[in-house]
């Protein structure tokens, strides 16, 4: 792409952060649903991907489960994000996952924007989770570090607003941009087989504009585009970079984290697909 066919693009945000310490509960705030009470056992147990627009500003929120079990999904979380939302709970502090999360984003170079949560308890000590930071390298800004940190409680609603604010400052500075207009491309976020629906891949645009009746290949798993899915579960004509979207019409079920890409051909889609089924 030449620096002319680039365009502005939303954000990417990532939460992470230690199990049960408010990451879906926070979306829920931003977003107004209530995603976190219908958990089974209150675990958040995949990645799920969704849209809200700030004063006519696009956020593509990612949501990571913070249970242990889930390193490798954290992982993917942090590959395909632009920014990182470390959810801190104020009454806990930093615990293992925590520090997994912080790994991950130095790792794929990622800034951290620290949310301390659950200030609303009676035993929330917010200025504690920022010393305790300190020592992973997470300096809050106002202590001469690089990190903005933004005090929050999802169950009460405060901090919503300037937490957003201060995701659309990390993310100006970043001045994100894609081509709009090339074959699209991307990342299967994850994948699953609908008993109605058939395969089904959420995938995050990064580049291009997908479209219905792309051939595209994701994985090992190929296929003309047969419908494309927004987040709010609405039929989408086309998905831009930064959209996260689900795809209908792949021949099989990708695997979370492989690379999908759009085909001007459908044989060729398919050739690329069989040729690494074979490897
Ligand atoms: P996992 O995805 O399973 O890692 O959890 P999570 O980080 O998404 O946390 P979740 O939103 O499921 O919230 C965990 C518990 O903390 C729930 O019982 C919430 O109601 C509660 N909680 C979340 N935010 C707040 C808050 O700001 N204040 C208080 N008091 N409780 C909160
Ligand atoms: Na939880
Ligand atoms: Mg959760």
């Amino acid at each position: 792409d030449t620096e002319a066919d680039l365009k502005p693009r939303p954000p990417v945000v990532t939460v992470m952060g230690h199990v049960d310490h408010g990451k879906t509960s926070l979306l829920d705030a931003i977003r107004h649903t209530g995603v976190a009470a219908g958990e089974a056992g209150g675990i958040t147990q995949h990645i799920g991907a969704s849209v809200v627009n700030i004063n006519g500003r696009q956020i593509t929120f990612i949501d990571t489960p913070g249970h242990e079990a889930f390193t490798a999904m954290r992982a993917r979380g942090a590959q395909v994000t632009d920014v990182i939302v470390l959810v801190v709970a104020a009454d806990d502090g930093v615990m293992p996952q925590t520090i997994e999360a912080i790994n991950h984003a130095k790792a794929a170079k990622v800034p951290i924007v620290v949310a301390v949560n659950k200030i609303d308890k009676p035993g929330a000590q917010p200025d504690r989770v920022r010393q305790e930071l300190v020592e992973y390298g997470v300096i809050p800004e106002e202590w001469g570090g690089q990190n903005m940190f933004v005090n929050v409680s999802a169950k009460q609603k405060l901090g919503i607003d300037d937490l957003l604010e201060t995701i659309i400052l990390q993310a100006d500075v970043l001045e994100l941009k894609a081509n709009p207009d090339a074959l699209a491309s991307g990342f299967v976020i994850e994948a699953n087989l609908d008993k109605g629906r058939g395969p089904v891949a959420t995938v995050l645009v990064q580049r291009g504009t997908l479209k219905p009746g792309d051939a595209v290949v994701a994985g090992t798993s190929h296929g003309r585009v047969r419908a494309l899915v927004n987040p709010r579960g609405e039929h989408a004509k086309e998905a831009r970079p930064s959209d996260p979207v689900e795809i209908l019409g792949l021949s099989s079920v990708p695997t979370a984290g492989d690379e999908f890409r759009v085909f001007e051909d459908e044989r060729d889609a398919r050739k690329l697909a069989e040729e690494r089924a074979l490897r």
